[in-house]
């Protein structure tokens, strides 16, 4: 088991699905979680989760879209913990649809939370990291950032965005003892994807189907995107950045 022990955490999306598992896996490698996620309720319920448990925590609302809410929020937890070592950042949403299927404001609305919302609450954690020339940063890509996937125009290309981000990010502060590394699942069991279910005519049959793309012959699990994360987050993965961890049940291996 990795430890974090003494390392000060952040996730956003946390009260949902992949977020969650890494904010739970996090506390109980030691960490103290920051829990963020727009959503104050299921926010509060993951914090709450971890603290019946015995681990720290504490729940901010984030939405990571907003700007000056990310400052707030980088200035609460500098306030409390004086620092962030592990900045996760998970808060993504999705859509169904081809070219023709997805809309000016479809692709904006991705945008602004798969890419913008990554950007925002970065630039909100890095000048601390590079003052204390120490830091590591996780993002939550997808396998649809490094293969094209059908049905996802918009999805994809703020995914493909989100490496881009990493890699460059990695290279510009690998000097000042600042690790950014991309994690890059298939298709993970969470609300995220019951939602993009019900998208399809015949949400079963797409079920179906969303499983046997996959090698394996399942989806994912939380817990199993969150292990990667942990490795990432640790201090075991020293060697490791600019990376796109694919954990993706043999999906992009090939047909
Ligand atoms: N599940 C998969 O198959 C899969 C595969 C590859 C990559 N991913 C990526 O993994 C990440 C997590 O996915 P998931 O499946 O765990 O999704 P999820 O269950 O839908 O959880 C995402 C969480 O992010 C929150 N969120 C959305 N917009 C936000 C915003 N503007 N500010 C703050 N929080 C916001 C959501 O709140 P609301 O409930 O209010 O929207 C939700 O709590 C995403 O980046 C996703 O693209 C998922």
């Amino acid at each position: 088991m990795f430890s974090l022990q003494n390392k000060i955490a952040l996730v956003t999306g946390a009260g949902s699905g992949i977020g969650a598992a890494i904010a739970e896996t996090f506390a109980r490698a030691g960490a103290f979680v920051f829990v963020t996620d727009r959503d104050e309720k299921s926010g509060g319920e993951t914090a709450g989760r971890i603290k019946t448990q015995k681990g720290q925590a504490e729940f901010l609302a984030l939405d990571v879209t907003n700007e000056e809410n990310c400052q707030r929020v980088a200035q609460a937890v500098f306030d409390s913990q004086g620092r962030m070592d592990v900045l996760v950042n998970n808060a993504g949403i999705g859509h169904v649809g081809t070219m023709l299927q997805t809309s000016g404001a479809d692709l904006d609305r991705l945008y602004a939370v798969n890419v913008r919302g990554v950007f925002n609450v970065t630039k909100a954690f890095l000048p601390d990291m590079l003052k204390r020339k120490s830091g590591n940063i996780i993002n939550l890509a997808s396998i649809g950032g490094v293969v094209g996937v059908r049905d996802r125009v918009a999805y994809c290309t703020t995914k493909f965005a989100v490496a881009g981000l990493t890699k460059s990010m990695a290279l510009d502060h690998a000097q000042h003892g600042i690790r950014v590394n991309c994690i890059c699942p298939g298709r993970v069991e969470t609300p995220f994807v019951a939602a993009r279910l019900k998208e399809y005519p015949d949400p079963e049959q797409a079920r179906r189907e969303m499983s046997t793309t996959q090698a394996v012959g399942r989806m994912g699990r939380p817990e199993e995107i969150a292990a990667a994360a942990l490795y990432l987050a640790s201090d075991e993965s020293a060697f490791v950045t600019g990376t796109e961890f694919i954990i993706d049940g043999g999906f992009s291996a090939g047909k």
